[in-house]
């Protein structure tokens, strides 16, 4: 597969598309290193969201196949990809995205607050990504003593903004803003899910670039909907159906390029409208259990100071008040 590389097509603007420039949000400075894990042992053995069904296992050669060719897109575009193994007990194990909350402190070092997941189920699979991450380096720890704290799901939280936005309810509790929070010296804004089918954040918002998003407001409650889209000073919204049906807030962002499950034409021409190439990869062996591109990978280059601001002692907002937890 040939890719052009986004820079190619847009480093020189046309006259109609300066207005498109000046509008035109910088590009996110993280996005080029994620862990992934091979999918040696992914299976449908549980349901605990409403994509998964016992009866509707997914083929494992073409799950496999599917997953080598997104991670060869986003080696072809140039970002690192860091493979862990499948533990055989694990079957969700390869949605990566909810291990652990990657990020570099400001001063450099690379740190993993892991989660807490929410089912029993799911809960294995830490005991192989935490050594993973220790040993490549990384000071890894926990919201609260392991098994105790509030849960935590990483697919919940995304830098933004000012913040860090995380979203709780049907996998993240409350409770574990206060402490992301501090463990972190960041602002976190939380906004609550209500939507059943859109149980992490990563299912209805994704970070384009420092003023776009991919937007679906139906997953959450009015208070957090209309939070999130102040947040975004250009929203690409979209319907519930689009989200649910074809996964499409789901997906990466490398640079100008966006790497996503599915992209509905309207889509496509807003996403082109505003500078971005669109790469589409077919991962839907994974829709099955409930996941896809984003879900399929986490980014390690989160920076604080760079990406959201430090906030000593760290602080949480929730839509309709502000809390401090220093
Ligand atoms: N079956 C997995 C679960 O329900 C899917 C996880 C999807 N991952 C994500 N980041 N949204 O936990």
């Amino acid at each position: 597969m040939t890719l052009t590389h986004p820079t190619d097509l847009h480093a020189v603007p046309s006259p109609e598309t300066s207005d498109l420039a000046e509008r035109r949000g910088a590009d996110l400075a993280w996005g080029r290193h994620y862990a992934a894990v091979r999918p040696d042992h992914f299976r449908v053995e549980y349901a605990i969201n409403p994509f998964m069904h016992l009866d509707d296992q997914p083929d494992p050669a073409l799950a496999l196949e599917q997953w080598e060719r997104m991670v060869a897109v986003l080696r072809g575009l140039g970002a690192r990809v860091d493979v862990l193994d499948q533990r055989e007990d694990s079957p969700d194990m390869v949605y990566a995205m909810n291990l652990g909350l990657a990020f570099v402190d400001p001063s450099g070092r690379e740190r993993m607050v892991m989660s807490h997941m929410r089912y029993p189920e799911r809960r294995h699979e830490t005991r192989s990504a935490e050594p993973f991450f220790a040993a490549a380096g990384r000071e890894t720890s926990f919201v609260g003593a392991g098994s105790t704290g509030p849960h935590l799901e990483a697919g919940d939280a995304f830098a933004f903004g000012d913040a860090l936005v995380v979203g709780y309810g049907p996998r993240t509790e409350e409770a574990a803003l206060a402490q992301l929070a501090r463990t972190l010296d960041v602002r976190v804004r939380g906004l609550r899910i209500t939507h059943p089918g859109m149980y992490h954040l990563d299912l209805a918002f994704c970070p384009l670039d420092e003023r776009t998003a991919l937007v679906c407001p139906a997953a959450l409650d009015g208070p957090s909907a209309d939070a999130l889209l102040d947040l975004v000073p250009d929203p690409v919204v979209l319907t519930e159906a689009e989200a649910l049906s074809t996964f499409a807030a789901n997906s990466v962002v490398v640079g100008r390029t966006v790497v996503m499950p599915a992209c509905p034409a309207r889509l496509r021409q807003e996403l082109e409208g505003r500078g971005f190439e669109v790469v589409v990869v077919d991962v839907t062996e994974f829709h099955k259990g409930g996941g896809s591109i984003r879900c399929l990978t986490n980014p390690l280059d989160v920076t604080v100071g760079r990406d959201l601001p430090r906030v000593p002692g760290g602080e949480v907002v929730l839509p309709g008040a502000v809390e401090g937890v220093a």
